[in-house]
């Protein structure tokens, strides 16, 4: 079969990780796809920067927009980051031109996702956003795919690796906030502006995108609750510790009979609970579900590998022919469902 051509807008942290992913395993994926996926074109602002891969093969653009529409391209990956200005225009022009997107931007899907879905669904486009939520978790599809047959009455977890591997220092290790967000910075965890982590930004838009996966509800970020972590203190991790508990950044959705409730703030989880033991960049969530009951999902929330591995499910999908509504349900059918009586007891 004709290979998949794909152009990858952004080569940071996980744009790099995506090409290495891709060269790594290309035999792997040829035999899981049935065609190769071969990435004709890339963008990003330092053409000269050394990103550890060889893009001497791959046409070069600087301007993001215009590898969009690329006529030579099936695909578009969007990893620049942000929910406006190069992001933006990156996956609005390929939607325009007739090209798939992936994307692992939370936060243009936060705030301008239904109208994306809308554009890309009016054409029989897909937007696949897998590596958006909680890192190397399969959390999208494990929603959409793995529990389609439920109606699912509350998501909360750990959203945000940034924040769990910054609580996780201070509390394990003494280390002062500042020093541990640098080292997160250098792991490629955080986001290019990191007061996105730490104060509940990035956590909020990942629950707002999962609670329209999970509810099939149009995406509310201008509804979350938010807080983050910059008030939480050594004392408050003794004290969290003396009383049986572990302080966790929590992103927590529920339906509710007046309509979807979503806060994101630091919370006293028992130590007993399975997700106080998630530690450092971790990630986890739980659903809980009407027929399956309560699944646990856990893993690497941030970073090269894992975000790049998702990435990758979604091209793999594509590749093969799957399409699926954005959000689980059609973008222009959203907010059409309702609690079941199980739900609502
Ligand atoms: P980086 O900051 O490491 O990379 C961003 C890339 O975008 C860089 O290659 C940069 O170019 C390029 N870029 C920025 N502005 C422009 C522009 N105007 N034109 C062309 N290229 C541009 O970010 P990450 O890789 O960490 O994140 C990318 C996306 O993935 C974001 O949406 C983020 O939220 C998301 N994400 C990140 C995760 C992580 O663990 N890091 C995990 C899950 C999602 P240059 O390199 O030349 O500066
Ligand atoms: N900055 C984000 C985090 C990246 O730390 O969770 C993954 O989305």
């Amino acid at each position: 079969a004709a290979p998949l051509k794909i152009a990858v807008a952004g080569l940071g942290t996980v744009g790099a990780g995506v090409l290495k992913l891709l060269e790594t395993q290309a035999d792997l994926i040829e035999q899981r796809c049935g065609r190769r996926i071969e990435v004709v074109a890339v963008s990003a602002r330092s053409k000269g920067k050394d990103r550890g891969v060889d893009l001497s093969a791959m046409r070069w653009y600087d301007d993001p927009a215009a590898l969009a529409a690329d006529p030579d391209v099936d695909l578009v990956v969007e990893l620049i980051g942000g929910s406006e200005g190069p992001a933006r225009d990156t996956v609005a022009t390929a939607i325009e031109t007739g090209k798939h997107v992936v994307t692992a931007n939370k936060a243009l899907l936060a705030i301008h996702g239904t109208e994306i879905a809308l554009k890309a669904e009016a054409k029989g486009l897909t937007v696949a956003f897998e590596a958006a939520v909680a890192g190397g978790i399969p959390i999208i599809k494990g929603l959409r795919e793995g529990l389609a047959g439920n109606r699912v009455s509350e998501i909360h977890g750990i959203l945000n690796g940034t924040c769990n591997y910054i609580l996780t220092e201070m509390r394990t290790t003494g280390r002062d906030f500042a020093d541990v967000l640098a080292d997160a910075q250098a792991l490629g965890y955080a986001e290019a502006d990191p007061t996105f982590d730490v104060d509940g930004i990035d956590a909020a838009h990942k629950l707002a995108v999962l609670a329209s996966v999970a509810f099939g509800t149009p995406v509310d970020f201008a509804s979350v609750h938010i807080e983050g972590i910059r008030q939480v203190g050594a004392v408050d991790f003794d004290y969290a510790d003396q009383l049986g508990f572990r302080i966790k950044l929590l992103g927590i959705a529920r339906r509710t009979e007046a309509g979807v409730e979503q806060r994101v703030h630091p919370c006293m989880v028992p130590k007993t609970a399975p997700i106080a033991a998630v530690d450092g960049v971790f990630n986890a969530v739980v659903a809980q579900a009407d027929f399956a009951d309560r699944v646990l999902f856990v893993g690497r929330g941030a970073g090269a590998g894992p975000t790049a591995s998702a990435v990758v499910a979604d091209l793999i999908d594509i590749a093969r022919g799957r399409s699926t509504p954005t959000f689980g349900v059609p973008a222009d059918q959203l907010g059409a469902a309702t609690p079941s009586p199980m739900e609502t007891r």
